[in-house]
């Protein structure tokens, strides 16, 4: 295996040492009146010198929020002081290895579910009026707002019994949690949960796989849950033998588990697809005597260095793919949807588990090292199998798009989307603000911000309403 060490501690993946506050930020443009609220976005950012070989994916979380009120924007960015970056911050140094090496079973637990580092760096969730970091294998943190201290873990007044995924649902309708934890150590390997509109854990049931995978998202409808077991493989074996602990096996098809929200593993049904790899789903939903999925979509994934039986430079960059399960006579069909290399998917969140006419997604630069990096946005409408781009200028690159619903919405794409930019000629990171309404046109401000935001992952945003009170 070739790991790069150093790719992913260079150029705008490199982590930034201060924890800042700064008010009154210079906007270009104008910032929309009704957009108001807090833009926070997560991603890994390593503390202290990283141990073994680094991969994107290991650093210690920290979060940046931008607050948005009356044209006017203000920053912060704070590390999430997880129990395994306050004991690094102890030692002077990185205890850890990342997930991609094997566990040192010598250092003290720091999470409730297994040796690796809880880092929660991956994304955000906002329920129950209630601000949660997260990584998919262990519990969340509790993070308060405006400020982004963090409080601790949390572990839903110790119900939680699973591992929390980094892409929990939260129905429009009923504003029930739906999330999953998947394990790869030890049985079972996958539980399912709901937490109520009011925050209460009030169900845990084990899903049957039978072997360990990496289980990075799933989907929801109005009636169902969708589970994606897609043949990239953990194996304890291999990582004791230095070997990847992941393998992507490409001849081993995809299972897609479909059940009823209240239900459990025993009515279960399981579709079989093409081998392929999906990070995240777009939206899924139920028309007729099918369920809908849409996805990014890859046929396999080089990703993290992760070896695979096939690799010829292309397959692993994912795209916009439409499956159909039918429930009554148990076909599924597969088509993808565009040939624009794409991911980070976000959709107007009144939209989650039913039809939806528009996604966003981030379009992929056509550089392929490192992978995932991103030079645009891209807008795709399903009516009419068409899409918008929007570039971003060359050497500027951006991550996830967060879609903001207009408070006085009149369509499913009236709003804007954020998302925080580098540009690498001018050394300057900003959020810039687009009508997602026509990309076609220019930014409708972008918000200069104070110091350098590395590359990242998820981000979310919260009305200021929802604020209030805190
Ligand atoms: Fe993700």
């Amino acid at each position: 295996m070739t790991l790069n060490v150093n790719e992913y501690l260079q150029g705008n993946f490199a982590p930034v040492q201060e924890e800042i506050a700064s008010d009154e930020l210079v906007v270009i443009g104008e910032l929309p009146s009704e957009l108001s609220g807090m833009f926070v976005r997560n991603g890994p950012n390593p503390r202290f010198a990283p141990i073994g070989n680094h991969q994107w994916f290991d650093g210690d979380g920290m979060l940046h929020g931008v607050f948005i009120h009356n044209g006017k924007a203000s920053y912060r960015n704070r590390y999430i002081q997880t129990r395994a970056f306050k004991m690094d911050t102890e030692a002077g140094r990185a205890l850890w290895k990342g997930p991609m090496e094997p566990p040192n079973f010598d250092l003290p637990p720091n999470n409730l579910f297994g040796p690796f580092k809880n880092t929660a760096n991956t994304a955000l969730v906002w329920h129950n009026r209630q601000l949660l970091a997260l990584w998919e294998g262990a519990e969340p943190y509790e993070i308060t707002l405006p400020n982004l201290e963090t409080v601790g873990p949390y572990d839903y007044h110790g119900k939680l019994g699973s591992r929390f995924t980094a892409h929990p649902k939260i129905d429009p309708q009923t504003q029930e949690m739906i999330f999953y934890g998947y394990a790869v150590t030890s049985e079972p390997y996958l539980q399912y949960s709901i937490v109520s509109p009011d925050g209460d854990l009030i169900k845990t049931v084990p899903i049957h796989i039978p072997a360990p995978v990496m289980m990075h998202d799933f989907a929801i409808t109005e009636h169902y849950t969708i589970f994606m077991y897609l043949p990239l493989t953990f194996s304890m074996e291999r990582i004791m033998r230095g070997e990847s602990a992941y393998l992507f096996e490409s001849d081993i098809p995809s299972r897609f588990g479909i059940l009823k929200r209240y239900e459990d593993n025993s009515s279960i049904r399981w579709f079989e697809a093409l081998p392929c790899y999906i990070f995240h789903t777009v939206n899924a939903y139920e028309t007729g005597e099918e369920i809908v999925l849409i996805a990014c979509r890859m046929k396999g994934t080089t990703c993290l260095d992760i070896p695979t039986k096939f690799n010829d430079g292309q397959d692993d960059r994912p795209s916009l793919y439409r499956f159909r399960f039918n429930l009554r006579t148990g076909a599924v069909r597969e088509e993808a949807l565009s040939e624009i290399a794409s991911d980070f998917p976000s959709l107007n969140q009144q939209k989650l588990g039913r039809q939806n006419r528009y996604s966003y997604t981030a379009k992929m630069a056509s550089e392929q090292r490192p992978a995932f990096i991103f030079d645009g946005l891209l807008k795709y409408d399903f009516t009419n199998n068409s899409s918008q781009e929007y570039n971003l200028g060359s050497g500027r690159y951006c991550g996830e798009a967060v879609f903001v619903s207009h408070p006085n919405s009149s369509a499913e794409d009236h709003g804007w989307l954020l998302t925080f930019v580098h540009d690498t000629v001018k050394q300057v990171s900003e959020v810039v603000i687009l009508n997602a309404q026509d990309l076609n046109t220019e930014s409708v401000a972008r918000i200069l911000l104070p110091q350098r935001v590395p590359y990242g992952f998820h981000g979310i945003w919260i009305p200021e309403e929802d604020l209030k009170g805190l």
